[in-house]
């Protein structure tokens, strides 16, 4: 039999149109606006203020990130700061230690005290201002120096010790509090970028608490980190809030439930709410932060 060269193209199966999509109505946040005369709902505001700030507004440029922020951080709390990407959480951290200073389009207004001294004021000298509110950043960044070195620096530079007995003491004790001295007291001198990211963080955070700070802020510590790294990061909080006022952001909703009293819930540059860290992840106060921490966006 001979088979016809032109060969009809195969029937395709009929594909019936998928069914219409569920309609949820997901709102996105860029729509869901808080007006500009908005006020923060919850407990914004603490009798044993470390840190007080007024009417903080930053703007880059012309952009403005962050809107009339009014909030309190106790002594020795440890607060959470949460929200969407771009919300604004490391520009407002980064007020808290003038960090912003060293961005040259960024202005700040308002006012933010330490223990009742305004940071913003011409006479504050920003150098013992960052010892005495440190920083630890998202990604481990150590000195391309020794361990030892790592630590020892920050106490050199700020006239803490100068013998090198007590140079060491304050080495050892910043590891022990970090949670890293048995761990590197044998190879003090072998270079701290050698050690794994959650070593890397711990050192960061020994040269941190070196040179005696009162407030440690923390800008997602432990988003390069592994859960067993996390762990132990998250336990040296717990640690360390007997002793040092803490600010921390996070993206994890269970970390920020771990470790913080209170939580503060950032959207589009406004502070939404401030409550206890349980009431927020339970029985929250305003829509969006409800919304937030149900995963409707974020
Ligand atoms: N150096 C900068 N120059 C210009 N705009 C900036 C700068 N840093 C941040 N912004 C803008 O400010 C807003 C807030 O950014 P910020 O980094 O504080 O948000 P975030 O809440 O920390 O976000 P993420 O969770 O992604 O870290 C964003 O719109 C961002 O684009
Ligand atoms: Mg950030």
């Amino acid at each position: 039999m001979q088979q016809t060269l032109e060969q009809k193209p195969p029937v395709s199966p009929k594909v019936s149109a998928p069914p219409m999509a569920p309609t949820f109505s997901i709102p996105e946040p860029a729509q869901m606006p808080v007006s500009a005369d908005y006020k923060t709902v919850g407990v914004p505001l603490v009798e044993n203020a470390k840190f007080a700030m007024r009417d903080v507004n930053v703007f880059y440029g012309e952009k403005q990130a962050v809107f009339n922020v009014n909030l309190d951080i106790g002594e020795n709390e440890v607060i959470a700061m949460i929200g969407p990407s771009g919300c604004g959480k490391s520009t407002f951290l980064r007020c808290l230690n003038r960090m912003n200073d060293t961005i040259d389009i960024c202005r700040v207004t308002g006012s933010i005290q330490l223990d009742g001294e305004e940071i913003y004021a011409s006479k504050m000298d920003v150098v013992p201002l960052r010892a005495r509110v440190g920083m630890v950043f998202q990604k481990p960044n150590p000195f391309p120096k020794s361990i030892y070195e790592n630590v020892a620096y920050g106490p050199k530079i700020h006239g803490l010790a100068s013998r090198r007995v007590d140079l060491d003491e304050i080495v050892e004790t910043s590891l022990r509090r970090a949670g890293l001295w048995e761990e590197v007291k044998d190879r003090l001198d072998a270079p701290g970028t050698g050690l794994s990211g959650g070593q890397q963080q711990r050192l960061c955070i020994a040269r941190t608490i070196a040179v005696s700070p009162e407030v440690i802020l923390m800008d997602e510590p432990c988003s390069a980190l592994d859960p067993i790294a996390t762990a132990k990061i998250e336990e040296l909080i717990a640690e360390l809030s007997q002793n040092y006022t803490i600010a921390i952001v996070t993206h994890s909703m269970q970390q920020a439930a771990r470790v913080s009293h209170r939580t503060a819930y950032f959207h589009l540059g406004k502070l939404i709410e401030v409550n206890d860290t349980q009431k927020v992840f339970t029985t929250p106060d305003h829509a969006l932060t409800e919304a937030y921490i149900t995963g409707r966006f974020g």
